[in-house]
């Protein structure tokens, strides 16, 4: 098959970065994709660095062994520990597969709309600590004011599927409510899971905070991406494909997942790293 037909391998620690392929799917309708989610060990926001990377790797090593184009990282906290090492092993000459993650994009897109006032990211605890949207504002917009919160909670209530009422707007203003005193203008949603809170998390910083998904932002990196290095999908080609694959749960997956992408999902494999 030629290079540019195969699919773009998209991957998270379980269900999160379904938000980012529903993304990457609006954005580029004509590309397959197999999508991989480390059900079996997610969290991965509560892990060390090490372990993530491995974990990380494993899952890279899975999705190139089965023939993809492109990688993209779905997962804030393995975007955050492992981007560099999965570039350096995959993106080199070689083997020339671009890697994309999703903390740059999500960091341009606040850049792009924050009015000077300071911008906050709400992550998870490993995505904090790893100071990756810290350093990357820092880097691209020295002297711009950085607010980090970790807010693991989100997590489980979106795997819940407690996106909204009492106990998500409570948490959420628990969290964040405090942010417009602190001067800031921009909030980044730095985990995949956030997204389905958004009418929440709005709701607690209030009208004069913009909050940023990256997945959009992340999806036209990776258009980008492909276009540059020559990978598109040329228009009449077959029907694109989407696969999914987890290493835990294939029916919690198809039953939660299809919350996250807002379609139903008709088959899930299981495969062990
Ligand atoms: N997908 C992860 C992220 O974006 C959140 C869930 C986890 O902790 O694994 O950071």
């Amino acid at each position: 098959m030629p290079r540019r037909d195969l699919p773009i391998g998209v991957f998270d620690s379980g269900i999160g970065g379904l938000t980012v392929l529903a993304a990457l799917r609006a954005r580029l309708p004509r590309e397959s994709f197999t999508y991989l989610g480390d059900t079996a060990r997610v969290p991965y926001g509560t892990k060390t660095p090490e372990t993530v990377r491995r974990y990380a790797e494993q899952v890279t090593r899975r999705l190139v062994s089965e023939g993809v184009k492109m990688l993209v990282i779905a997962c804030n906290t393995a975007s955050a520990h492992a981007l560099p090492t999965l570039r350096l092993a995959y993106a080199a000459p070689g083997r020339e597969i671009p890697v994309e993650g999703v903390v740059e994009p999500g960091v341009r897109a606040a850049l792009a709309l924050t009015r000077g006032g300071g911008i906050a990211v709400a992550a998870t605890e490993g995505t904090v600590r790893a100071g990756a949207y810290q350093e990357a504002l820092r880097r691209l917009a020295p002297g711009v004011r950085v607010e980090a919160r970790a807010c693991p909670l989100f997590v489980a209530l979106a795997e819940e599927g407690w996106t909204a009422g009492d106990v998500a707007s409570l948490t959420a203003r628990l969290y964040l409510a405090d942010l417009p005193a602190t001067g800031v203008d921009t909030l980044v949603l730095g985990c995949t899971h956030y997204p389905l809170l958004r009418g929440v998390i709005e709701g607690a910083v209030g009208p004069g905070v913009a909050v940023v998904d990256s997945a959009v932002a992340t999806a036209d990196a990776v258009a980008a991406s492909l276009e540059a290095a020559g990978l598109l999908r040329p228009p009449g080609a077959a029907p694109p494909t989407v696969r999914f694959q987890v290493t835990d749960g294939p029916e919690r997956f198809a039953r939660v997942g299809s919350l996250f992408l807002a379609e139903p999902i008709p088959e899930v494999s299981l495969v062990d790293l």
